[in-house]
């Protein structure tokens, strides 16, 4: 069953100028992005910078105001409730970011940035509410005298690894994880995939990963979309992406992964200059004469493409 389906969803910010300081036009963040994602699974979203990954993650979970279109979790259209703080959507949608550095406030006590979510949402005494957090701290692999602690005290992944525990706090089933693993260095990325692997089994997690690391992503991800200028140039299963891409965006972003192998690295770099070329030479067949991409058509199953 789909836990989350986002249907033609618009984010529309408007550009302001003149004496007047009036409205001289849009920036089209997401432009028309439909999606679903079944419970329990993790759907990428990639694309280069500015191409509308956090505003579409910052509209699912109320941060960004939601210009036009729909959102069903759990089969019940919540869009007007999204930017309601006590909806009970509000507990079971959460988000994590890529820098834990300021997403923590620094004054506070690991203690308190936890139990933040549960102070705003469940009355809980004080004994309670350790309890809960030293559980949490658990979850993520931390030690409960971790709570006396400042966030400057941990390193990248450990301070990664609160800002999990506190977005777990209230028992969500959906995850918006936004670019977690870009600020950490390559070794510490793989743990904390992992760990992020391990609590959606063992908690039933549905997860939209946001990243514009191809590698990362094939790694987390079932299924795939491809984000441009706002809108899904490709979007499927994940093999169906990256065996068998089709949009010359896609396949320039799937030439740009770098080659573990030094024997390949000669015929990687051949590749990646053919499909330059390529990008230049039929970028008209993929944009149309607004420079805008098309809607997605379908190819064969779970296999969607953006084409004229
Ligand atoms: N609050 C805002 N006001 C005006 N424009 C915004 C706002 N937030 C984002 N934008 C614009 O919307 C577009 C999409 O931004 P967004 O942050 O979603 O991109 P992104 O894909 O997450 O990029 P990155 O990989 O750099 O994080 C950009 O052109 C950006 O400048
Ligand atoms: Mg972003």
């Amino acid at each position: 069953m789909a836990l989350l389906e986002v249907n033609n969803l618009n984010v529309y910010y408007p550009i302001r100028g003149g004496i007047l300081g009036g409205i001289q036009g849009y920036v089209k963040a997401v432009d028309g992005v439909s999606f679903r994602i079944e419970e329990g699974e993790t759907m990428g979203l990639v694309g280069e910078s500015g191409s509308g990954k956090s505003t579409t993650g910052k509209a699912i979970i109320g941060l960004a105001k939601i210009t036009g279109g729909q959102i069903l979790f759990n089969k019940e259209d919540i869009t007007e409730y999204i930017g309601k703080n006590h909806s009970p959507y509000r507990k079971s949608v959460q988000m994590i970011f890529q820098d834990s550095y300021s997403s923590l406030n620094p004054k506070k006590r690991v203690l308190d940035i936890i139990a933040e979510p549960l102070r705003n949402f469940e009355k809980l005494t004080n004994a309670e509410e350790r309890k809960r957090v030293d559980e949490l701290l658990d979850i993520v692999g931390l030690t409960p005298d971790t709570a006396v602690k400042y966030p400057h005290e941990f390193s990248g992944g450990q301070r990664q690894r609160i800002g999990i525990a506190r977005a777990m706090a209230l028992n969500p089933r959906l995850i918006i994880a936004d670019e977690p693993v870009s600020a950490l260095d390559l070794s510490v990325q793989a743990q904390v995939l992992n760990f992020m692997k391990d609590i959606q089994k063992r908690f039933k997690l549905t997860y939209l990963f946001i990243s514009h690391d191809l590698g990362v992503v094939e790694h987390m991800c079932s299924t795939i979309a491809i984000m441009h200028k706002g809108r899904f140039v490709e979007a499927g299963k994940k093999e169906n992406i990256y065996r068998d891409p089709k949009h010359i965006y896609t396949k320039r972003l799937i030439a740009a992964i770098p080659d573990i192998n030094p024997r390949r690295r000669e015929e990687t770099q051949v590749f990646r200059d053919k499909i330059a070329e390529e990008y230049i030479q039929k970028y008209n067949e993929y944009y149309n004469a607004n420079d805008q991409v098309y809607d997605l058509k379908k190819i064969s199953d779970n296999h969607y493409v953006a084409l004229p």
